[in-house]
């Protein structure tokens, strides 16, 4: 199994990749191929995969870690390519998200549930699901006891008024791989704790690395304090951290864990999965 990093908000040095605040990434195995997430537009996530040699005719299967727009602005660039195929995600996905900066705006898909469907076959379900032997996704992240990902002005319409995101739909994927188990994360508001306990409960393994984002980005010391004492109490997975975990998080986890954990630009490649 491989697995590289199409798009994040940053690239490999001195390639030709295109960063854009958003994250996907593709999971190639001896049964398929797997798009999970598909960065911020089409535009990166078409380039970034033609650079890497793969046509959207050549993926088996999109898998969707939650609604935002930065996971999901690339489907209408694909779909005409991967028709059919099936599309896993929780069923909250087609939940209408806003953010309230400076004013109010629509973060969610990018098209109708309609359109998709027309188009994907849906494989819904808020229980963990297998897309291709060895790769599953999480399901929803029930028990959510350590501080979840939040962000403030993210917003649902709920039946009195506006209310804060529950992000229900927010799941990653967990891979059985030559080198143990990984977790690989979208943006992690359920909280990358809550995940890792969630994986340990349901898998009932134990997880050799974590890749992905992990929405630190508003995390406190004492809240990345717990998050190094965890991950210890866990072996140390290794992490490959991008996307939504901060440049301060990724620092300070950087000087607890020292070796264990690297950066995860566009263009990571993950032969060490294989
Ligand atoms: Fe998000
Ligand atoms: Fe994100």
């Amino acid at each position: 199994m491989t697995v590289t990093c199409v798009v994040d908000n940053t690239v490999c040095d001195h390639s030709s990749f295109w960063g854009e605040h958003g994250l996907a990434f593709l999971i190639e195995t001896k049964s398929g191929c797997i798009l999970f997430d598909t960065g911020r537009s089409g535009t990166v996530l078409l380039h970034n995969l033609e650079l890497l040699g793969i046509g959207p005719e050549a993926i088996n299967a999109l898998a969707i870690s939650h609604a935002h727009h930065d996971h999901t602005g690339g489907l209408p660039a694909l779909l005409d390519q991967v028709a059919g195929i099936p599309l896993y995600a929780h069923p909250d996905l087609f939940r209408e998200r806003f953010s309230r900066g400076k004013e109010l705006k629509s973060v969610g898909l990018p098209l109708e549930k309609e359109a998709l469907e027309q188009r994907l076959t849906f494989q819904l379900s808020a229980e963990p699901m297998e897309i291709l032997p060895g790769v599953w996704t999480t399901g929803e992240i029930t028990d959510r006891a350590e501080p979840e990902g939040r962000s403030a002005h993210h917003l649902v319409r709920g039946v009195e008024g506006w209310e804060s995101d529950p992000y229900r739909d927010d799941m990653a994927l967990v891979l059985e791989t030559g080198r143990g188990w990984v977790v690989l994360c979208g943006c992690c508001h359920a909280g990358l704790l809550n995940t890792l306990a969630h994986v340990r409960r349901t898998f009932g393994v134990d997880i050799a690395a974590v890749a992905g984002g992990t929405h630190l980005l508003q995390a406190d010391k004492v809240h990345l304090r717990r998050v190094v004492k965890v991950l210890k109490e866990l072996g140390l997975p290794r992490l490959y951290l991008n996307h939504c975990t901060g440049q301060r998080a990724y620092v300070i986890l950087a000087q607890a864990l020292g070796d264990e954990i690297a950066p995860c630009p566009a263009g990571t490649t993950f032969e060490v999965f294989a």
